[in-house]
Formats: structure tokens, sequence, C-alpha cells
């Protein structure tokens, strides 16, 4: 599998645990930053992995303190899904049943060992489709005009 990630600075050390977690398990990560411990704006990382992860087909995985501003962020970008997740059965749910294409994690929140068990459980599932689509599908079209 293939993913983006990224991070501000409260997500970062997070955000490089998971990442070493997903190459472990086989899976190519582009890491979009932050590198630094130097204080950054949460949403251009959001959008940045968004708009990539919309774009290629990817899966996204983004950090920050509480992962909700990233999350917020990344869902301002059109197609993107993400997930706010703080437990496996949380992120599994998110992919099978609202096709979510990011996940995101607080690193003040959550530690690695939850982080990462959520982690897998999102790359290991898959959406299900049928009655959930209609509903994927619904929420997609919210804030689009009438008619398009
Ligand atoms: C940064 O201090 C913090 O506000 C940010 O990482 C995040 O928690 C925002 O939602």
């Amino acid at each position: 599998m293939r993913w983006l990630a990224g991070s501000d600075h409260a997500g970062l050390a997070l955000k490089c645990e998971l990442i070493a977690l997903l190459r472990e398990w086989g899976d190519t990560v582009e890491d979009l930053g932050t590198d630094s411990s130097e204080s950054v704006d949460y949403p251009d990382y959001g959008r940045a992995v968004a708009e990539r992860v919309v774009a290629e087909g990817a899966l996204g995985l983004l950090v920050c303190g509480t992962g909700n501003g990233i999350a917020m962020s990344a869902n301002k970008v059109a197609q993107a899904r993400a997930a706010l997740a703080t437990d496996a059965f949380t992120a599994r749910m998110a992919r099978m049943h609202n096709d979510a294409n990011l996940i995101v994690f607080g690193a003040r929140v959550v530690g690695v060992g939850v982080a990462g068990d959520a982690l897998k459980a999102f790359r290991d599932a898959s959406f299900e489709g049928g009655r959930h689509q209609k509903r994927v599908d619904k929420m997609m079209a919210i804030g689009k005009t009438e008619g398009s």
C-alpha cells in the first residue's frame, strides 16, 4: 500500500513511529513533513497530504496534538475523508463504513501502542460498499450546488 504522511510539530514523534510501523508491514510511505520540532501550522500539512491522497488514490496518515486541527483541515479538500481515531474499532469502521482515505491521530491523546493498533486495523480493512456507498455519496454531495 502507498501512503502520504504529514504532521505538525506536536505530531512529529508519533508520525515517525507510525511511519516506521507501516514500512515494517511492507508499505511505501512518503513523508510530506514537518521534520523538525519548530512550530508550524497544521493546516499546511493537512491540506498538502489530503490533496496528494485524493490526486493519487493513496492513503493518508496525519498527526497533530489532538488530531482535530489537521483532520478538519484535510476535510476541506474535496474528496478527502479524514477520520480521527482513538481506537482500532473506530479506525476499522472508518474504512469499512465511511470509506475514509485518511486516518488521523492526536499525539497528545494516544500513544504508539493504541495508535499502531488502530493504524493496522485501518490498513487491513476495506470499504464494504452496498448500503454504505449511498451514505458516502450523500455525505460527499453536501456543499455542492444543487443539481450539479
Ligand atoms: C499545536 O499546539 C496544536 O494546537 C495542534 O497540534 C493541534 O492539536 C490542533 O488541533
